[in-house]
């Protein structure tokens, strides 16, 4: 059997921001902070390396539970890279995709969302899909509700025709960073058949170079899909 090829869509759980500060002596924000400025170099990198589809676990239903100064400054950095995003829409044409519930973030937020979703839909050729509000399992309930209401009856290809990401396919990789060998509620119906690379770096410090290994390690295994 063929090794893979390079991966068309990763999903990378960012994990480790409070510890990278903590063990800084600074506050939790601080990390979120600098885990945030790592996006961008991250998505710059994987654009560049073939990756056409990157989905990144921004902030997960059950975060809402974190101190509410950890969660209001969560939605300050999100809000801060919506902005910024907007501005180079055009020259990076990159389409951005949030997936999640949206409805329970600010109306400003919400805005900012839709304005770069809407500005970007244009694109085909990278995909930035950012999860916010987002559950694996509260996103099969959606799907399934979803068929419920068209009346249609609740199939394997139903139910992964009405997922937040059935235009953009399966992840073939999941990344988690920050030691945590879980998922965590992340992509539980598409990432049945995903490779998973698991690494103790944490999310601040996971660098181009780091992105690399994690591709490598893709490149090296063999994807049988439950066959032989
Ligand atoms: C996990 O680290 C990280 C998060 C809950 C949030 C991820 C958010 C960002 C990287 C910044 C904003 C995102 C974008 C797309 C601009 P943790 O707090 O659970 O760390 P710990 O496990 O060390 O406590």
């Amino acid at each position: 059997m063929e090794e893979n090829k390079k991966p068309l869509h990763v999903g990378i759980i960012m994990d480790g921001n409070g510890r990278w500060a903590v063990s800084r002596g600074k506050k939790r924000s601080y990390g979120h902070n600098a885990g945030s400025a790592n996006v961008d170099r991250i998505v710059t990198h994987a654009f560049q390396n073939g990756i056409k589809t990157l989905t990144l676990y921004a902030f997960s239903a059950e975060n809402w539970a974190r101190p509410q100064e950890e969660v209001d400054e969560l939605m300050r950095l999100l809000k801060v890279y919506f902005k910024k995003f907007i501005k180079k829409i055009i020259k990076n044409k990159v389409r951005l995709f949030v997936m999640g519930d949206l409805t329970k973030l600010t109306d400003d937020l919400q805005k900012t969302i839709k304005e770069c979703m809407d500005a970007s839909a244009q694109y085909t050729e990278h995909v930035l899909n950012i999860a916010i509000n987002y559950g694996g399992r509260q996103e099969i309930v959606y799907a399934v509700n979803r068929l419920i209401k068209k009346g249609q009856e609740i199939t394997v290809d139903g139910i992964s025709q009405e997922l937040y990401t059935a235009q953009f396919g399966e992840p073939d990789l999941i990344i988690r960073t920050g030691g945590e060998m879980r998922i965590s509620n992340f992509m539980l119906y598409q990432g049945a058949y995903s490779e998973l690379y698991f690494t103790d770096v944490l999310w601040p410090d996971f660098s181009e170079t780091e992105l690399d290994k994690a591709l490598e390690s893709f490149v090296g295994r063999k994807r049988r899909f439950g066959k032989i």
